[in-house]
């Protein structure tokens, strides 16, 4: 591996105002809750973010259109999906998109619906725009989490007007496969939903097998009914830049959202748009090496847990995210219990379903190995005296 994406390297982030290690100050816990990860940028991102911040001159920018158009070849070129740049609406992230589509669909008093467990903002965004929630636990088949769309179709009533979709899934790791994304293409058409699909996650794909299929793409009708929000901020590792996008075919659609975000959602800051663009465009070999690198922590991880008895993981077809099955040792507080053993864990009762825990995997290996180390010895019993 080039040294320049040594992935290896571990770096200190303490006392740069970072939310993830910030939470630990003081203490010997290790961060592996909220998603981002411990890795540089890739270099074309520092390197623009330099150059940029060398002009000196930091006006409203506006997307510039070689971004949108590096955006339409990115999609075109992964996906052979076409889209037109005017499809294009930037905003500051994808928390504030999925509220401006719980904002902009339906009236007061109108259901959205989800599956849970599902990334926690999610749950908090119908009830922030004044919508109800519907929530259709997910099954499992095997050791395979997928929705269950029967009762997804007994759950939509007549106010139901939108189905939050995360696809890749945060936290269970799926990429749900054409079959899945059709049969719930067939349920939001026969009851006129439209469909908000999260796909922040697409570009993390781990398993060589499994190809990542932009919910909009399943036909003409679907794109019409899909807001499909996507960002680099995950795949690069740019959170802290604030810059996402929804990509929307349909005008009225678009023109509905527009509405909804009229003097409240502020325009992306331009550091987020040179980032996002040197991400694109020039940072495919870094990706590539990202992605075989996390292949290689997730085997770590699921390597370690599979000889500590009482815990399962869910297979990780994408993300760096390791969703655990707790329930057989059902400490109290898991966030408290992992804490004392040096761990600093998400409860997936934060996305809806108690009885796991989320492991973030995106971090160099050595301290991964030492996270692990620890998971195990926190559930190893202590000796009877
Ligand atoms: C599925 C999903 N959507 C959205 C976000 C956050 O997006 P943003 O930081 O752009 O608000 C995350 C972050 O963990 C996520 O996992």
């Amino acid at each position: 591996m080039p040294m320049e994406f040594d992935f290896d390297e571990i770096i200190d982030r303490r006392g740069t105002g970072a939310m993830k290690w910030d939470k630990y100050a003081g203490r010997d816990v290790i961060p592996m809750w909220v998603a981002e990860m411990d890795f540089r940028a890739p270099p074309a991102v520092i390197v623009a973010l330099e150059q940029r911040a060398q002009h000196g001159v930091f006006g409203y920018t506006d997307p510039p259109a070689e971004l949108n158009e590096a955006i339409v070849a990115y999609l075109d070129r992964t996906y052979g999906w076409r889209i037109e740049p005017d499809w294009l609406l930037w905003l500051p992230g994808l928390v504030s998109g999925l509220n401006l589509m719980c904002r902009a669909i339906g009236e007061d008093g109108d259901d959205i619906v989800t599956a849970t467990p599902v990334y926690h903002p999610f749950l908090s965004a119908p009830a922030h725009q004044r919508r109800t929630l519907t929530r259709v636990p997910m099954q499992v088949q095997g050791e395979r989490w997928t929705w269950d769309l029967e009762r997804l179709e007994e759950s939509i009533a007549a106010r139901s007007k939108l189905l939050l979709l995360c696809n890749p899934h945060n936290p269970v790791g799926r990429v749900f496969d054409r079959e899945e994304l059709t049969r719930l293409a067939q349920i939001a058409e026969r009851h006129d939903l439209i469909v908000a699909a999260d796909e922040i996650h697409c570009g993390l794909v781990l398993d060589e097998d499994k190809a990542h299929i932009p919910f909009a793409t399943l036909g003409a009708d679907v794109a019409s009914r899909t807001i499909t929000l996507m960002s680099a901020s995950k795949i690069f590792n740019l959170p802290g830049l604030g810059c996402a996008f929804a990509i929307v075919s349909d005008p009225a659609l678009r023109s509905r959202l527009l509405r909804a975000a009229a003097g409240i959602v502020p325009r992306v800051n331009l550091l987020g748009f040179v980032a996002t663009l040197a991400a694109y465009r020039d940072s495919a070999q870094w990706h590539r090496a990202l992605l075989t690198y996390l292949r290689g922590n997730r085997d770590l991880v699921l390597q370690r847990m599979r000889h500590i008895s009482g815990v399962t993981v869910a297979p990780i077809e994408a993300t760096y995210l390791a969703w655990i099955d707790i329930r057989r040792l059902a400490p109290a507080d898991p966030v408290q219990f992992f804490e004392a053993a040096g761990i600093g864990l998400y409860d997936g009762r934060a996305f809806g379903t108690p009885g796991y825990v989320r492991l973030n995997f995106g971090c160099p290996r050595p301290l991964l190995a030492e996270a692990l180390r620890r998971f195990a010895a926190a559930l190893v019993r202590p000796p009877i005296a």
